[in-house]
């Protein structure tokens, strides 16, 4: 673990809000100290309802500031608080408190420090499956991570309402790993140096100057990984399919629109690349004679378009590689497995990223996504995770492999 400022300990600032969960953050606590961390807290002063102050007071050694007008020893406890702290983490993160971050309502003593802080913020959601769930959430998770909010969680499983399903708090070593790395420890920058080249997105593949085939891909994963490869330290190019996303924050950004246009390209970023990431849906037909005109249905035909067959870009990036990485992706809707090792073996790739496009969190558009690493070492299954996490997942094996 690093230290931090001038040699003394890592500060950590501990944001407990008003949930069931909020016991979990004394844990929390005793896991950064464990690590050599300094804590203090801040909270809700609902979170009295739960955990008495005299609680995390012992545990950190200092008063918890639940007041903006009642905290020993300042007048204005939000900025010292704010200024003290080289990280904040916020355990168990509610529903509110994360709407409040993405407003920037300052309407008590946490929310207020919050709004103060500078340095590096950690969210660890625990919530009911419906309030994790609802759009409104989710609309303000987005915001905070386009913010540089980092999260660690929520989990899937049986909650303190009885309900099934995601909202559960993540395991308290998580949450400190993840504070952890937010500090400056291990993983903060650590693919500096590294060129990456990420496909994404969907190809439309012209029939006239008006229709087009095309396929259900956002392009959401893609992006995510090449945001993910940025924050880390990487040197990324994205070639986009047509998508509606903005380009993620330090990223060199290649638009095209058909399967061929998506094939030059790659192609072309490749020979400045240590590592190709393809995860675009590029179509697997295009018409073979495009028309130059609008086709007219009553006098020309387009009930049996010719279609001819595009080039495979992995399967060529693959041939091409050398000592290089390759990446594929595998979107399936059954037989996961065994379609992604054959396509592994197939195209040559040194990883395939297989996911289940029929189920609702892995699906075309969605926020989350469960996917199996396959690789010749075996096949990793991973969680339903937040497409962020996933991305650093995928990363993680990247890294791992270019470090060899
Ligand atoms: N891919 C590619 N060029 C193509 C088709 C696919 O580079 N013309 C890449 C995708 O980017 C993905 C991987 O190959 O990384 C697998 O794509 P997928 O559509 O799942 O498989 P296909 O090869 O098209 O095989 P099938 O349609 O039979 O599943």
């Amino acid at each position: 673990m690093s230290a931090g400022r001038d040699g003394r300990a890592p500060r950590v600032l501990l944001g407990v809000c008003g949930g069931i969960a909020a016991y979990k953050a004394c844990e929390v606590l005793r896991g950064l100290q464990k690590a050599g961390c300094e804590v203090r807290v801040t909270m809700t002063e609902d979170v009295l309802r739960f955990v008495g102050a005299a609680t995390f007071e012992a545990l950190s050694g200092a008063p918890a500031a639940t007041s903006l007008y009642d905290y020993p020893g300042s007048a204005i406890p939000h900025i010292e608080l704010a200024e003290w702290a080289d990280a904040a983490v916020v355990v168990p993160a509610t529903a509110n408190v994360m709407a409040k971050m993405a407003c920037g309502i300052a309407d008590d003593c946490l929310t207020t420090t919050l709004l103060a802080c500078a340095c590096p913020v950690l969210v660890a959601p625990g919530m009911n499956v419906h309030m994790w769930q609802n759009a409104a959430t989710q609309a303000n998770v987005a915001t905070l991570r386009g913010r540089g909010v980092a999260f660690v969680g929520p989990d899937s499983g049986r909650l303190a309402c009885g309900d099934v399903g995601e909202g559960k708090l993540a395991d308290v070593g998580d949450i400190v790993a993840a504070a952890l790395a937010l500090l400056g420890g291990a993983g903060e920058r650590d693919l500096a140096g590294l060129r990456v080249l990420v496909n994404a997105g969907p190809t439309h593949e012209a029939i006239d100057p008006v229709r087009y085939i095309a396929n259900r891909s956002t392009g959401k994963m893609g992006f995510a990984i090449a945001a993910a490869a940025a924050r880390r330290g990487a040197a990324v190019t994205l070639v986009a399919g047509p998508v509606t996303l903005a380009t993620p924050a330090g990223v060199r950004r290649v638009d095209v629109e058909s399967a061929s246009e998506m094939r030059d390209a790659t192609l072309a970023e490749f020979e400045r690349a240590d590592v190709a990431i393809c995860s675009a849906a590029v179509a697997d037909y295009t018409p073979a004679a495009p028309a130059d005109h609008k086709l007219k249905k009553s006098r020309e035909h387009l009930d049996a378009i010719e279609l001819t067959e595009t080039a495979d870009i992995l399967a060529e990036l693959c041939a091409a590689k050398g000592g290089r990485m390759v990446v594929g992706f595998a979107a399936e809707t059954d037989d996961l497995i065994a379609h992604a090792e054959e396509k592994l073996r197939r195209k040559g790739a040194d990883l395939i990223v297989a996911n289940d496009v029929s189920r609702p969190e892995s699906t075309f558009g969605a926020d989350t996504n469960r996917v199996a690493l396959v690789s010749a070492g075996g096949t990793k299954q991973l969680e339903t995770m937040p497409l962020a996490d996933v991305a650093d997942a995928i990363l993680d094996a990247v890294g791992r492999r270019a470090a060899r």
